[in-house]
């Protein structure tokens, strides 16, 4: 079958994968479509240090086509969104309903793929840039078939990240400032996270003018280029400044936007050795830094409730879509995701 494999040097798509029947506990799923996240890029320019040979992809979405001994909330034709968090649901995190922060799945990929008789890495635990994959049960969610796949595919990485760092982590109440630095797939899912929270003034920042658009499209109040006059608009700072680039200067511009008792929420990821500074004295009048893993998610409730939110139209998805493309495209998908040329690109098989 066809994926997407990053063996350490170069990202080929290959059409002799092949992928192990599901064991117990597992799910078989024929991947529909998958999104291309920065995530995926950063595996390949090293940002992401990730095993290789692996294979790519983790914000997928398509139909069950096996299911493993013991697993009953599925059957195979269902559509579902697949999640990351390949937790065990049954550690101290995961039962207080922290599966982001299971301790038995962080930093222990699986191989469940081969290629000529070598095995592969699997990509965030998902690889959703293949035919079919095998993920754990707790990973795959149902949905309704009414929403279409290339959009429901974005629920998988953006809009757990987005909207969940919002809704989940940040706790953004009503007439709440927000601002969101970088308006990519993550970025947007933050601006629409923050009009469904009932924020007042959502003030995005994008280098590329040509976010603008889409930005205000997704629940931005106000849009610029660059953090300079943010000031302008929120004269006492911001209550909640999202990151969404992953870039240390941006991270100090965010915690220097911080209104009194303001956090700064950090979801862009920059190199795993990068170092950030802040002024200490800045920090008293009651300011937070919190990191944000995959939204803080749940993604059994999460998936679940952003699905109904869609099909109510509170949620925008297909918007995120900009343009599919084959899986044999795969570079002009890159190109295109890395030039801010798409709000999302979207692969599909
Ligand atoms: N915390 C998590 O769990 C999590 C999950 C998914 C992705 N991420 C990370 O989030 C980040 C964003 O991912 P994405 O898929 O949205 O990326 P993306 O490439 O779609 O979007 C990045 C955006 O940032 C803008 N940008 C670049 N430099 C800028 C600057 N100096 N000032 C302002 N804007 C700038 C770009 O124009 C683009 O619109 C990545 O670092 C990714 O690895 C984190
Ligand atoms: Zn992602
Ligand atoms: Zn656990």
């Amino acid at each position: 079958m066809r994926g997407v494999v990053f063996d350490g040097k170069r990202t080929q798509v290959v059409d002799d994968l092949e992928i192990r029947d599901p064991g117990p506990g597992e799910v078989q799923v024929a991947i529909s479509a998958a999104g291309l996240c920065h995530s995926d890029l950063s595996v390949v320019d090293g940002t992401i240090p990730f095993p290789v040979p692996v294979v790519l992809g983790h914000e997928g979405a398509g139909v069950v086509e096996a299911v493993g001994a013991g697993v009953g909330h599925v059957r195979p034709g269902d559509h579902v969104a697949l999640s990351t968090l390949a937790n065990c649901g049954t550690c101290a995190e995961c039962d207080r309903g922290r599966p982001t922060m299971c301790r038995k799945a962080i930093g222990m990929p699986r191989q469940p793929f081969t290629r000529g008789g070598r095995p592969l890495y699997q990509f965030a635990s998902n690889s959703a840039f293949a035919e079919r994959t095998v993920v754990k049960a707790v990973q795959v969610v149902r949905i309704p078939k009414d929403i279409p796949l290339p959009s429901a595919a974005l629920i998988g990485c953006g809009v757990l990240t987005g909207v969940g760092a919002v809704l989940n982590r940040a706790r953004v109440d009503r007439g709440d400032t927000v601002l969101v630095i970088g308006t990519g797939g993550i970025g947007l899912n933050v601006l629409q996270g923050a009009r469904i929270a009932g924020a007042l003034k959502i003030v995005a920042v994008d280098a590329n003018p040509a976010k603008e658009a889409v930005a205000r499209r997704f629940g931005a109040t106000h849009f610029l280029t660059s953090t300079e006059a943010v000031k302008d608009i929120l004269p006492t700072g911001a209550d909640h400044a999202f990151e969404c680039v992953g870039r240390v200067e941006l991270i100090r511009q965010a915690i220097d936007l911080l209104d009194r008792h303001g956090q700064a929420v950090l979801l862009g990821v920059p190199p795993a050795t990068a170092e950030a500074s802040f002024l200490v004295s800045s920090m008293y009048l009651d300011k937070s830094i919190l990191g944000c893993r995959y939204g803080s998610s749940r993604p059994q409730r999460d998936i679940a409730l952003y699905a109904d939110l869609y099909r109510e139209g509170r949620l925008l998805l297909d918007e995120l879509v900009t343009r599919t493309y084959p899986v044999e495209d795969f570079e002009k998908a890159a190109q295109d995701a890395e030039g801010g040329r798409v709000a999302r690109a979207v692969l599909t098989f």
